[in-house]
C-alpha cells in the first residue's frame, strides 16, 4: 500500500478492504461516495470485474459495505451504486444498518445501448442512506432545481386563499438525468466506468458542507475526489490500479510526475491530428516547397530532397 497526497487530499493505493481498514480511522468520514466493480464482466485495466459466482461477489460487498458503515460520522451519508441486478442485495443487507433516505435512478439517453431482443439498460441505481435518519446534512437549496409548473408554466394554485403560483423551486426528484461521460467531453479521462461530474457535484453539495470529508473507496478516474476539491471538501480515495492512481495525481494536482513519468493528460485522437496537421503546415512553411507555391512556381509534391 502507498499514500501520497497533502493535508486535503489523500490518495491510497491499494485494495479496498485493506486500506479501510488499516488507513481511515472509525467514524471519521462525513459523505462516502461507492461505485465498486458491477461484476458485469468490464475491464479495469486488464483487472477483470467478474467473480466466481454471485455470492463470492455478494460477500465481498458486504465486508466492504459494513466497513464504510463503520467509518461514516455518527450524521454522515453514505451512496452507493451497483448493477441493476445486483441492486435488490445490497438494498436488503443495508436495510437492518443504516436508514435508506432514497433509492435513485441516474437515467441516461445512451444510443450507444442498443439492445436487440430485449429491453437496454438505460439507467444504474444509487441508494441514499443515511446513519440517523434525524440528524444528517441535506443542503437542499444548494441542489434545487426549476420546479417546471412554477418556474416554466406559471400555473398559479387557486386552491389557496389568496390564489398563489407554485413554488418555482424544488429538491431533484429520484430520477437523475445527466449525459454519460463522452469520449469528446472536457472531463473524459482514459477509464471504462468514469462517472461524470455533474452527478457528484449534486451527490457531494447536498451531503456534505466546505471543509467536511468525502470518501471513495472504489475512486477509478477520481471523480469523487475532484469535484470535493473544486467545492472545497476534503477527500481520501483508495484505488488499486496503478494506472488510475495516476490520473488521480494528476487531476487532484498533487503531482506532475510519477516515477520519472510526466504526467500530462493523454491527448485524444482528433488533438493529436490536428497537431499533425499544424506541424506539417509549419514543416511546409519553412522548406522550399512552401516558397515554390507562394511562387506558384511548385507545387506541394515537390519535397525537399534528402541530401
Ligand atoms: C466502477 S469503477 C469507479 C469509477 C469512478 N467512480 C469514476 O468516476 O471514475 C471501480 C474502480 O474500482 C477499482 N477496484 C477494483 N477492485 C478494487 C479493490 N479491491 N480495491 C480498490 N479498488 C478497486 C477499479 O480499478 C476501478 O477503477
Amino acid at each position: 500500500m502507498q499514500l501520497f497526497g497533502n493535508k486535503y487530499h489523500k490518495i491510497i493505493h491499494g485494495e479496498a478492504i485493506e486500506a479501510l481498514t488499516s488507513e481511515v480511522k472509525d467514524a471519521s468520514i462525513d459523505l462516502i461516495f461507492i461505485d465498486p466493480p458491477y461484476n458485469i464482466g468490464k475491464n479495469f485495466n486488464g483487472h477483470k470485474d467478474r467473480w466466481e459466482n454471485d455470492s463470492d461477489y455478494l460477500d465481498w460487498s458486504y465486508t466492504w459495505l459494513k466497513l464504510c458503515i463503520k467509518k461514516l460520522k455518527p450524521n454522515g451519508s453514505l451512496y452507493v451504486m451497483t448493477s441493476t441486478q445486483f441492486m435488490p442485495y445490497f438494498d436488503l443487507f443495508l436495510r437492518d444498518k443504516i436508514n435508506v433516505l432514497s433509492r435513485l435512478v441516474w437515467y441516461y439517453d445512451s444510443s450507444g445501448v442498443q439492445a436487440k431482443n430485449y429491453y437496454g439498460s438505460l439507467y444504474e441505481p444509487i441508494l441514499f442512506c443515511v446513519k440517523d435518519k434525524n440528524n444528517y446534512t441535506f443542503n437542499a437549496d444548494d441542489v434545487s432545481v426549476d420546479a417546471r409548473t412554477g418556474a416554466e408554466r406559471k400555473l398559479i394554485d387557486y386552491r389557496k386563499n389568496p390564489p398563489q403560483i407554485y413554488n418555482s423551486k424544488k429538491v431533484p426528484g429520484n430520477v437523475w438525468e445527466f449525459p454519460r461521460v463522452r469520449y469528446r467531453m472536457d472531463e473524459y479521462e482514459n477509464h471504462p466506468t468514469q462517472k461524470p461530474i455533474a452527478l457528484l457535484e449534486r451527490i457531494i453539495k447536498a451531503s456534505s458542507n466546505p471543509g467536511d470529508t468525502v470518501l471513495d473507496p472504489f475512486s477509478g478516474s477520481f471523480t469523487t475526489a475532484f469535484v470535493a476539491q473544486q467545492l472545497q471538501r476534503k477527500s481520501i480515495s483508495i484505488e488499486l490500479q496503478e494506472d488510475y492512481i495516476k490520473i488521480g495525481l494528476r487531476r487532484l494536482n498533487i503531482a506532475d510526475e510519477y516515477k520519472g513519468e510526466k504526467l500530462v493528460k493523454e491527448l485524444k485522437t482528433y488533438e493529436e491530428l490536428k497537431i499533425n496537421k499544424e506541424q506539417l503546415i509549419l514543416f511546409e512553411k519553412n522548406d522550399e516547397p512552401y516558397l515554390h507555391r507562394k511562387n506558384k512556381k511548385s507545387t506541394r509534391k515537390k519535397l525537399p530532397q534528402a541530401k
